[in-house]
């Protein structure tokens, strides 16, 4: 097993679907960002067999919502001086502004440029949002 250290100073976002962890690294924009990262990719656990998980030395700011709506099972660790301070675990969320596009070529988000179009979970089982300009569903 690959060691990394502990952090003195970050997140980790741990409990990330074996596989999910580069879609999440992506999305957050972890690639274009100063800060050591680290992903690991197929961690042995206990509670989930294998997982992946992300360690990131900084104090950027994680917009959690995404995270909720692609991988509502992870735990973000807050880390400070060394120590975990804040441990916080996702649901999907029921609302989200600004990451999701409608798919309804209809809609006025699709004529025009409109900024951080709101979503609200409208189906948890299949993740469906809708639109706030016309109601349409949509899902990640
Ligand atoms: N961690 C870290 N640096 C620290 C403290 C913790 O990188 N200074 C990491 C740990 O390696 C672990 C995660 O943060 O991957 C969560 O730490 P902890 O809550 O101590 O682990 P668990 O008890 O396994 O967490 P959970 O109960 O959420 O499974
Ligand atoms: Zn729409």
């Amino acid at each position: 097993m690959i060691n990394v250290s502990k952090l003195k100073k970050g997140i980790v976002i741990d409990h990330i679907k074996a596989n999910h962890g580069y879609k999440i690294f992506k999305q957050l924009g972890l690639d274009r960002i100063d800060d050591t990262v680290v992903l690991m990719r197929n961690v042995d656990s206990r509670k989930m067999g294998k997982k992946d998980l992300i360690k990131i030395e900084t104090d950027v700011h994680l917009n959690l919502d995404v995270l909720g709506l692609i991988d509502p099972d992870v735990t973000i660790n807050y880390v400070e001086n060394g120590e975990l301070v804040r441990k916080v675990r996702l649901e999907l969320p029921l609302e989200v502004t600004g990451i999701l596009t409608c798919r309804n070529p209809r809609c006025i988000t699709n004529q025009e440029h409109v900024e951080d179009i709101r979503f609200r979970l409208v189906d948890p089982e299949t993740k469906e949002y809708a639109c706030e300009y016309c109601e349409a569903r949509t899902h990640l």
